[in-house]
């Protein structure tokens, strides 16, 4: 079925040029967007794509945390796999010289081009972007980003402080400009002037929403309306203190701090979360109109356009901000992917997926290698697999209304690592470095429910062990969708979490 599906692709492909690939990649954002149906969200670009694009509801990254989650999307490899949970090694030197997506697309005809951040910078991508391996030239940084932690931003008596939220003027800012608009300009001068013979695969991804919240001032015209506040923004009372991020990247920024948050179960007030949501929305509308103006230089008829997350980001639900968890707000990201010839209208897709899915689905749609194995169980030999698997069969039965061929998995899987059973300041409980991680948070979620082990985990084995326990989480998606109430504890669910402890022992690649 899989080959008969894909003629129609390969006919149109194989004759003409290949495909561009412009692949989008938005820090922090969850899918607070319009077409994700966020009433607060003004994004009428990314809106607009998603009308000829498949749109994918239910994607899940493999970790809350910008580098592990980067890396194991750009690898299809998880975590557990490239033995990465912070921000302090590169795969290549620590545990193999595994083929990336851009890499696979530029040994293979592709001129690829890295622009803003796709790798996390630094020693997780060899202080190089993995250059030479997956780009063909150098990877562009705004020289502006030098500026991501200064004092830029106006306070109520006329300072400059280092806060969350952070709108700005933009000729006041030090460089005259901001990191993303210089993004978007190079990325638009790429577009132009690219004139080489191969197809390109360009990726370009966005600092904002990531914190601080800096913006141009004036997208907060589109935020002027009442802001809802989660209706869950407390603990949850039956949340195992180990599950529990303490946001601390919010509470020692200079807004923040001067509200004297107690560490580590203080509660945000109300006002503020608000503010936060709103910054955070206009910050978003301002990536939005980036987006919008870049796409106005694609020819969408010959580009296949992927639109992504690292991760999700929590704004006050269960008490919490950032990523740092196991929860869906955390682990949700958005996913849009046109494909020319395929997508002329919006198709939504339910299906759970995962961001280690999109490296062999762009081989799949491109044809530009054979179809990626999935990577054996030791996982010590090959350079080239995955742990994820097409979408290609979900998004052609979509495309056909012929859901019941779909397929899809049954469970999608994250983890997040912790110092300890109890928040703390140092080691980071939010931040963990490998050499302080003693608990991994597992979690495995299926459409009815979500499921998170935390169990003890030695980080220089890498080796979980799954009869010593530091908590246990289950929600019920079908009466519970913000996960609020901990049904660990119900003896009458037992059967449910007994399937569920054993599925999330399996682990992916028997879902
Ligand atoms: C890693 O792979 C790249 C190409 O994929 C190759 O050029 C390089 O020599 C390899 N390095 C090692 C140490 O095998
Ligand atoms: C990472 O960078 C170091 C220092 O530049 C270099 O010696 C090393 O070969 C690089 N690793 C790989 C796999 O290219
Ligand atoms: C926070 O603590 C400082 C020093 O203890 C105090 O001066 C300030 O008034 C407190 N602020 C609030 C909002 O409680
Ligand atoms: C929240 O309200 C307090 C007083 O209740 C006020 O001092 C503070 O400036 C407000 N914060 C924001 C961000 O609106
Ligand atoms: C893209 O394709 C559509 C439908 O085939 C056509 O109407 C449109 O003019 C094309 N656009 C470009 C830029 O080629
Ligand atoms: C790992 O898997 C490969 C291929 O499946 C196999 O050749 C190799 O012997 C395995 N290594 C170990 C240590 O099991
Ligand atoms: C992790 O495993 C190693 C090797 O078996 C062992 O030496 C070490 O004590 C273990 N660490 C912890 C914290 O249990």
């Amino acid at each position: 079925m899989f080959a008969l599906v894909l003629i129609g692709l390969l006919v149109r492909y194989s004759v003409a040029l290949k495909p561009n690939v412009l692949m989008v990649m938005i820090d922090d954002l969850r899918p607070a967007l319009g077409l994700y149906g966020d009433p607060d969200a003004y994004s009428p670009n990314i809106d607009k794509l998603a009308t000829k694009s498949f749109v994918f509801t239910n994607v899940f990254a493999q970790q809350a945390l910008c580098a592990p989650s980067r890396n194991s999307l750009l690898t299809s490899r998880r975590p557990d796999s490239l033995h990465l949970y912070d921000f302090y090694s590169y795969w290549r030197d620590s545990v193999g010289n595994f083929t990336t997506l851009p890499q696979l697309f530029k040994d293979h005809g592709y001129y690829t081009h890295s622009i803003g951040k796709i790798f996390h910078p630094g020693i997780s991508s060899n202080y190089t972007d993995d250059s030479p391996y997956s780009w063909s030239d150098k990877p562009f940084h705004p020289q502006t980003e030098k500026y991501k932690e200064a004092k830029v931003c106006v306070t109520s008596d006329g300072t400059f402080a280092r806060n969350v939220i952070c709108p700005v003027i933009v000729d006041a800012q030090p460089g005259g400009t901001l990191p993303d608009l210089e993004s978007l300009a190079a990325a638009k001068k790429f577009l132009k002037s690219y004139k080489g013979e191969k197809p390109y695969f360009l990726a370009v991804g966005f600092h904002k929403p990531h914190l601080p919240l800096k913006f141009p001032v004036e997208y907060l015209d589109y935020h002027q309306g009442e802001v809802e506040l989660p209706v869950n923004r407390w603990r949850p009372p039956l949340l195992p203190t180990v599950a529990w991020n303490p946001w601390l990247d919010v509470k020692n920024r200079d807004d923040i701090k001067k509200l004297n948050i107690s560490f580590p179960f203080g509660g945000m007030p109300d006002n503020v979360t608000k503010e936060i949501i709103r910054n955070y929305n206009a910050a978003t509308s301002y990536i939005d109109s980036l987006v919008g103006s870049l796409l106005d230089e694609v020819d969408s008829n010959n580009t296949i356009i992927v639109l992504t997350s690292d991760h999700g980001w929590s704004r006050g639900e269960h008490g919490e901000f950032s990523k740092f968890s196991n929860f869906d707000v955390a682990t949700r990201v958005p996913l849009i992917v046109h494909v020319p010839g395929l997508s002329n209208a919006e198709i939504r897709i339910t299906q759970l997926v995962e961001l280690v899915d999109l490296f062999p689905t762009l081989v799949d749609l491109t044809q530009v290698a054979p179809a990626l194995e999935v990577c054996t169980k030791n996982g010590s030999n090959s350079i080239l697999c995955t742990e994820g698997q097409s979408l290609v069969p979900i998004m052609v039965a979509n495309a056909r209304n012929q859901l019941n061929k779909a397929g899809g998995k049954r469970a999608v899987f994250s983890q997040y690592p912790r110092p300890g059973a109890f928040p703390s300041v140092t080691p980071d409980s939010d931040r963990p470095r490998l050499e302080d991680i003693n608990i991994m948070g597992y979690s495995i979620r299926t459409t009815r429910y979500r499921y998170t082990e935390w169990i003890k985990f030695n980080h220089t084995t890498f080796m979980p062990d799954w009869s010593k326990v530091y908590g246990k989480e289950l929600y019920d998606h079908l009466i519970d969708p913000l996960e609020n109430m901990n049904l660990v504890t119900r003896s009458e669910l037992s059967y449910v979490i007994d399937s569920m402890h054993k599925q999330l022992i399996l682990g992916w690649r028997f879902a």
